[in-house]
C-alpha cells in the first residue's frame, strides 16, 4: 500500500507549471507509463472514447504554440499530449460491437449491453442533453462533450501519476480548437481535440497552492 503522505505529496507536487526546462527530457519509458495510467481510467460503459496524441516534435510544438494563446508550456515541453475526443467510433455500430465482444459474455448479454449503451447514448446524451440540459447544444456537441468528459479522467489520472514520480505538467484549455486541429491536419468528423496536456520539468518554484477549506467544498449527509 501507498502511505497516504506520499500520495498527499504528489498531489502538493503537482502544480501548473507555467515553463518548463526545455533540456530536459523525460525518458521514454517513463512517459508510456504516464500513457498507461491514461489507458487504464475508467469510462462509461468501457468505451474509451480517447486518444493520446504525443508530440515531441519542437517544429510542431512551435507551431501549434500560437494556436495556444503562446502559451510558454507548448514549447518549453518535454511531451505535449493532444488528447482527442473519439466521437465518429461512439456511434459506429463495429467499433461499440467490438468493445463489448471483448467482454466474453453470453451473446444475448452482449446484445443487451449494446442496446442499453445506444439507448444511453441517444436518450440520454443526444436527445436529453439536447432538449433539457444543455438546449443550445447540438446532437452531435453533446456527443463530443459527452467523450470530453471521460477523457478529462484520463488526463487527470496522467497528470497526478506524473507527480508521484517527480514530472511537472500542466492542462492547457487555453487554445483556438479549430486552429489546433487545422495544424494537425485531423478528420474532424472522426476525432476532436479535448484538451492539451504539457509534461516536463519545472524551472520556478511553483506559488503557493490555493484551495477553498475542506468543509467549504464537503457536505457529508450521514
Ligand atoms: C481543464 C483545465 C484547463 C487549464 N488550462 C490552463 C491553461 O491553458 N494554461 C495554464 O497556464 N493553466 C491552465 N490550467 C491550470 C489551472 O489554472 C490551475 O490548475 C489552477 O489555477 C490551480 O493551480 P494548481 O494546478 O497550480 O494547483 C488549467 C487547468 C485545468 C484543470
Amino acid at each position: 500500500m501507498i502511505k497516504q503522505e506520499d500520495i498527499l505529496k504528489a498531489y502538493n507536487f503537482r502544480h501548473a507549471c507555467k515553463i518548463f526546462d526545455k533540456d530536459k527530457k523525460i525518458p521514454e519509458e517513463e512517459f508510456d507509463f504516464l500513457l498507461e495510467s491514461a489507458r487504464l481510467s475508467p469510462s462509461s460503459f468501457g468505451m474509451e472514447p480517447w486518444k493520446f496524441l504525443v508530440i515531441t516534435n519542437q517544429e510542431l510544438k512551435e507551431k501549434l504554440k500560437p494556436n495556444c494563446w503562446n502559451q510558454n508550456q507548448i514549447d518549453s515541453c518535454s511531451h505535449l499530449v493532444v488528447v482527442l475526443a473519439k466521437t465518429a467510433a461512439v456511434q459506429d455500430d463495429n467499433y461499440v460491437n467490438a468493445m463489448f465482444a471483448r467482454r466474453g459474455l453470453a451473446e444475448d448479454d452482449t446484445k443487451n449491453y449494446i442496446s442499453k449503451f445506444k439507448e444511453y447514448l441517444k436518450d440520454k446524451v443526444m436527445n436529453f442533453v439536447t432538449r433539457y440540459f444543455y438546449k443550445k447544444f447540438t446532437q452531435d456537441r453533446a456527443i463530443y462533450e459527452w467523450c470530453c468528459r471521460q477523457t478529462y479522467i484520463a488526463s487527470a489520472n496522467m497528470t497526478t501519476t506524473a507527480a508521484m514520480i517527480g514530472i511537472d505538467s500542466c492542462f492547457i484549455e487555453g487554445f483556438i480548437k479549430e486552429d489546433v486541429e487545422k495544424t494537425l491536419e485531423l478528420d474532424t468528423s472522426k476525432e476532436e481535440v479535448s484538451l492539451i496536456l504539457t509534461f516536463g520539468y519545472r524551472i520556478n518554484e511553483p506559488r503557493e497552492k490555493y484551495r477553498l477549506e475542506f468543509n467549504k467544498v464537503v457536505t457529508k449527509i450521514s
